[in-house]
């Protein structure tokens, strides 16, 4: 099929996006406990990697994951969780799925939209809603314990000028 620059372009960041997700999806499922939804993780790495493939029909080119997101959802899974990865990622991303419905009369396309839409079910299935909901809690209280706190600290700095009284009154606050 012969496709314009723009096209060729746009495909090459869904490729990017494919690879990096199934490497994403296969770190989370190195460290997930529940080995139903390690399968679950396991077998979306897989098939953004099949993705990946098909683009690359398309381009014949490879393109580099974006390392810097690997390591951001890697580590946000292993300080608050995987599900709290996921969610982050399904809703800090613009949707594959929007991305390849913008091809409806590339049939590959639109077996990968299909997918995209099979992943994001099974992955809100996966995910523990109470926990999710619970976590969510979690890091605002921690952000305005935070938040007040420094702003406590910030203003007796100000008020007064004697060190040790600026230490034992953050001490209080704490
Ligand atoms: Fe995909």
């Amino acid at each position: 099929m012969n496709l314009n620059k723009h096209v060729i372009e746009e495909f090459l960041s869904f490729q990017k996006n494919e690879i990096t997700e199934s490497i994403v999806y296969n770190k989370l499922a190195a460290i997930e406990k529940d080995s139903n939804n390690r399968k679950v993780l396991q077998q979306i790495a897989l098939e953004e990697k099949q993705h990946y493939d098909v683009l690359r029909q398309f381009t014949e080119r490879d393109v580099t994951p974006d390392k810097r997101r690997i390591s951001k959802f890697y580590w946000l899974a292993r300080m608050f969780g995987i599900t709290f990865a996921i969610k982050l990622m399904e809703t800090g991303e613009i949707s594959s799925y929007k991305g390849y419905a913008q091809y409806p009369d590339i049939p590959e396309l639109v077996r990968l939209a299909h997918d995209e839409e099979t992943h994001e079910n099974k992955l809100i299935s996966l995910i523990n809603e109470e926990r999710l909901e619970y976590m969510d809690s979690v890091v605002l209280g921690l952000n305005d314990a935070l938040v007040e706190f420094t702003g406590a600290l910030a203003g007796f700095t100000l008020a007064l000028s004697d060190s040790k009284l600026i230490a034992l009154t953050g001490s209080i606050t704490v």
